[in-house]
């Protein structure tokens, strides 16, 4: 709509005043406030941004690859993806209490990240001027998704995973330690209006209105120790549940369960449960899906989902996705109960 193309057109002038001809540094996560963030800047200024996207490995299927086709093959944005699986998962090994794993992996993630900003403040980032040299000193700005909830939330009283939310992606004193200027042009927008500047910036849809994923990602959807074939097994069954959840229409509402929920995925548990296949006995992995409705996220209600939704959604994890043998609903509300499982 008109006033959302105002908003663009407004936005895009004032990134460009405050900017000039600096270069910008902005932590692609794939998450939506980054993706916004991104898509906006690099309208505003195009090959002046470069966005870092560090890659932990602990991401949805094929998550790191959608990324880096949406931005840089249909936006043509620079991206650099620092593919840290392995890093991270080193990092991770042994470890197996909830907050333990959040504070390596959000650690491990401002490690990366500022190693990646520190190269690109030293260099000119490979653009050149008419007479072939840098016509840039490298970069001055860091970028964030900082949304208007994260601003207000900073100032007022911190819950434990608000603060691992921040020093996750919107990473507090960063810009100091790296010693540059601030950009956060969606400080202003509620979440829905970041939504539908997306949507305005040419962002599918489906990025958009995706449902909220955890800074670390599917390492507080394994239980325990995070080890790559847990989160192997997990990508291949969550993708399962949520491209049937997707293709379920409710007939009352010709919704879909994907939008008739608020936030749906896999976790896993590392327990091995018997089983029985053609002739033979099995012994493999357990997964549990999760789908909540809620406005707030501060309380939630387990979603109602078809029968037969989940009956497809289990024959097929079963079948499809060897090394699973058994999968539950989980029937729990918060409170209680929390959303995630960690
Ligand atoms: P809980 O499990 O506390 O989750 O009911 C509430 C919302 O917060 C998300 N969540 C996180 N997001 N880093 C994040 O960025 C985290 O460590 C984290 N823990 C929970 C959760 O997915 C839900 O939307």
């Amino acid at each position: 709509d008109w006033v959302m193309r105002d908003h663009v057109a407004e936005a895009v002038a004032l990134i460009r005043e405050q900017v000039g001809d600096e270069e910008v540094i902005l932590g692609l996560s794939g998450g939506v406030d980054s993706s916004v963030a991104a898509a906006l800047i690099h309208r505003a200024i195009g090959d002046q941004l470069t966005c870092v996207f560090v890659d932990h490995g602990l991401l949805r299927l094929n998550e790191g690859d959608m990324v880096m086709e949406m931005f840089v093959g249909k936006l043509h944005a620079k991206v650099i993806r620092v593919d840290a699986a392995e890093l991270f998962l080193g990092k991770l090994a042994g470890v197996s209490d909830p907050e333990a794993k959040r504070k390596v992996i959000g650690g491990e993630f401002v490690t990366v990240f500022k190693q990646e900003a520190a190269k690109l403040k030293a260099s000119a980032a490979g653009r050149l001027g008419v007479d072939g040299l840098p016509s840039v000193k490298g970069a001055k700005w860091l970028a964030q998704g900082t949304i208007y909830p994260d601003v207000i939330e900073s100032g007022g009283a911190k819950s434990k995973k608000a603060v691992t939310i921040k020093s996750h992606h919107n990473v507090g004193g960063l810009p100091e330690q790296l010693g540059l200027k601030l950009l956060e042009p969606l400080r202003d927008l509620f979440k829905d209006e970041v939504r539908e500047l997306g949507v305005a910036l040419g962002l599918p849809p489906e990025m958009v209105y995706r449902h909220p994923f955890p800074g670390p990602g599917l390492g507080v959807r394994i239980l325990g120790e995070v080890k790559q074939e847990y989160a192997d097994l997990l990508r291949r069954a969550d993708a399962i549940f949520i491209e049937e959840l997707r293709n379920c229409i409710d007939p009352a509402t010709n919704k879909s369960w994907y939008e008739l929920t608020s936030q749906a995925f896999t976790v896993f548990l590392p327990v091995k449960s018997v089983g029985v296949m053609g002739d033979g006995r099995t012994y493999d992995y357990v997964v549990a899906l999760r789908a909540v409705q809620t406005s707030d996220f501060m309380t939630a209600d387990w979603a109602e989902l078809p029968y037969a939704l989940l009956k497809k959604v289990s024959g097929r994890i079963i079948n499809e996705v060897r090394g699973i043998n058994r999968v539950t609903y989980d029937v729990s509300s918060k409170p209680p109960a929390t959303i995630e499982w960690e």
